[in-house]
């Protein structure tokens, strides 16, 4: 692949990806300082993903802050492909997901798409279930609040879903899926249907109140393709478009191209990996923006911006901006060596995964209170 073809969709993500002409193909909006002061307004502080610009892009974010100011509160809606392990990238997203729960306090429903992973996976239907249950316990565990949190299960639920997602089907066209998605006349039938499914939680909340209600959508912007095809659809069924706020990947392990992907081993850290675990896949794949001897490193000084340790902590580990500052100005003065930001990464990452795994042990108990059930 040329080095400035980059692809975006829900089904691959390749290549060194251009969030600035990402921006213009899915005709999304950067998010600027003036909308961060209006989220900060309500929220009272700023989120790092925020102010680093990791969530950086949105659709109709400022309609949906007219709306709240004006005492109308929407909820939030994500979800989740249950087809593997749950890895550092997806907690990312959960994380800033639940910084807005709490700061706006509002409801969050949660998709867990396990007829998609069917359809879209070489995967038996049990498997995706063991997937599905395994995938809870991760969400819980970043600690939504249970009394504001509602998962939905595509097959589980479906009753309730499938009525609205035909409303959905009988306004998108075959062609508009193909070109939206990339995909060929060999695709199984139940994947052309599937984006009908994922555009109902937006207004599932509308539904069950008999009022509409305001969405915001966070997710990675690979997601984005399923909602610019919906979002056209929303308004002829006479409910609202749903916002969006649209987050870059975390890279993978290997350098930074793509994504980290539950599908390679080698470019991920998953969410029940060991210390030790954590420490070799760090010290052995994370790509290095050090220099090859320690002289040249202690002359020339390394690259922060190409290292992935680096990424890691102005991404997600290191919240605190006057540190990353200090790690970024070691590291590209040559004073702070490659082993040494790993040392420091390791040691983030592993105290996170220690408590993210305590939450997860205590979440086995907790799934059927998350699980919406109609009262
Ligand atoms: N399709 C997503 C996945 O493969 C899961 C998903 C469903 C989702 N609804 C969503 C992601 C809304 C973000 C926002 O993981």
């Amino acid at each position: 692949m040329d080095k400035k073809e980059f692809k975006v969709t829900p089904y691959e993500v390749s290549g060194d990806v251009d969030y600035d002409k990402l921006i213009k193909e899915f005709g999304v909006t950067k998010i600027d300082e003036k909308l961060i002061a209006r989220i900060k307004k309500h929220a009272k502080e700023v989120h790092p993903m925020l102010s680093r610009g990791v969530f950086f892009a949105h659709r109709d974010m400022n309609w949906l802050l007219d709306e709240y100011e004006k005492g109308n509160k929407f909820f939030l809606y994500t979800g989740r492909g249950p087809s593997g392990k749950i890895q550092l990238g997806h907690l990312q997203t959960w994380h800033f997901t639940k910084w807005l729960q709490d700061k706006f306090g509002v409801e969050l429903w949660f998709q867990f798409t396990d007829d998609e992973k069917f359809l879209f996976k070489d995967k038996s239907y049990e498997e995706i279930q063991q997937w599905t249950k395994d995938n809870m316990l991760d969400v819980i565990a970043v600690g939504f609040d249970p009394k504001k949190t509602h998962f939905l299960i595509d097959t589980k639920h479906a009753g309730l879903m499938y009525p609205e997602a035909i409303k959905f089907a009988k306004k998108i066209t075959y062609s508009t899926v193909k070109a939206a998605f990339g995909f060929n006349d060999s695709m199984n039938i139940g994947s052309i249907f599937y984006t009908s499914m994922q555009a109902v939680p937006a207004i599932l909340p509308s539904v069950l109140k008999g009022k509409n209600i305001p969405c915001l959508i966070p997710l990675a912007i690979d997601q984005d393709p399923h909602f610019r095809v919906a979002r056209d659809v929303y308004p002829k069924l006479n409910y609202y478009k749903p916002s969006i706020i649209h987050g870059m990947f975390l890279p993978p392990l290997t350098g930074t191209e793509g994504k980290m992907s539950s599908s390679e081993e080698s470019s991920a850290i998953f969410s029940t990996d060991s210390p030790k675990e954590v420490e070799n896949k760090i010290k052995k794949y994370a790509f290095s923006g050090g220099k090859d001897t320690l002289e040249e490193h202690r002359k020339l000084g390394g690259n922060p911006d190409i290292d992935v340790s680096f990424q890691y902590l102005r991404m997600f580990f290191e919240p605190d901006d006057k540190r990353l500052k200090k790690i970024h100005d070691d590291y590209k003065s040559g004073k702070l060596l490659s082993g040494e930001l790993k040392a420091i990464l390791i040691e983030k990452v592993n105290s996170f995964l220690a408590e993210h795994q305590k939450n997860r042990e205590k979440a086995k108990k907790q799934i059927d209170k998350f699980i919406f059930k109609l009262t």
